[in-house]
């Protein structure tokens, strides 16, 4: 994706991260749904895992280029609670990826100053993973530099139920408010995505971060998942960059 155009975008964006307005013209919290890979795989004649395995490639770019870029917090949809109905030989292909990334790249992403966190039922890995989960968040817990949110397990609406059982069983007093429920959500430190992105095509939010989601705006790509570059998310930057939120207000 080398061509002009993307050329005069990384120069704005590089404007951008400098200039006075930077604390708003360049998203603090970016969230992808990285669309696309079984596709990617089909159109090479190759099994879906292996679509997969160029995503994760595709992310590790975009975990560089994001901090790079000046991103804070980066969150990506990497499986979700729906995602338990496909095919027996692509779900295992998925936990052996993320078996794979967990104990090989922790500690890559811990050089690069990443906190890595993981969001969503997590319970429902097996313990070997959850074991990598727990150290690899114990061992990134003060890098300042990007914090690297995996959603997986993860659904919006399962979020919010599961955010309503806490408050009742935590016996509030009081008016629930948007503030009291937000407290009892899976990650209520993060701040809510600025922007966020879909590739693949599709035009849908797919159940994730529906509470938080709801002032994010929206970038489509076209380009599948393992397709996605630095070129891509500069563009990605900029569109937000030009836009006016508002937030309900005229
Ligand atoms: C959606 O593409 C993608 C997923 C369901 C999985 C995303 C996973 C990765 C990018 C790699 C995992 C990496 C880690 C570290 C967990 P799709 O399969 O729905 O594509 P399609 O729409 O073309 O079929």
């Amino acid at each position: 994706m080398g061509d002009s155009k993307s050329g005069v975008v990384a120069e704005d964006t590089k404007n951008l991260e400098t200039s006075e307005e930077s604390q708003t013209a360049l998203p603090r919290h970016v969230a992808i749904v990285m669309d696309g890979n079984g596709r990617w795989a089909k159109r090479r004649g190759l099994p879906r895992v292996i679509g997969h395995q160029a995503g994760m490639k595709a992310l590790e770019r975009t975990i560089d280029n994001a901090k790079d870029l000046g991103v804070r917090y980066l969150s990506v949809y990497a499986f979700s609670t729906e995602n338990w109905k496909r095919a027996r030989s692509e779900v295992q292909g998925l936990m052996g990826l993320f078996r794979y990334y967990l104990k090989g790249k922790i500690q890559q992403m811990h050089r690069r100053g990443a906190r890595v966190r993981f969001v969503g039922l997590m319970n429902a890995f097996q313990d070997d993973i959850l074991e990598t989960v727990r150290s690899a968040e114990d061992l990134t817990r003060d890098n300042t530099d990007i914090d690297v949110i995996f959603c997986v397990n993860y659904g919006g609406r399962q979020e919010i139920l599961d955010a309503v059982s806490s408050l009742m069983r935590s016996n509030h007093d009081g008016p629930v408010t948007e503030d009291v429920l937000r407290k009892h959500l899976y990650a209520p430190d993060i701040p809510d995505p600025d922007l966020l992105i879909r590739t693949g095509g599709e035009l849908r939010i797919s159940n994730f971060w529906l509470w938080e989601g709801a002032y994010s705006e929206f970038y489509f790509s076209d380009l599948l998942w393992p397709d996605f570059d630095r070129a891509e998310l500069e563009r990605a930057l900029h569109s937000y960059a030009g836009r006016n939120r508002r937030y309900g207000t005229a």
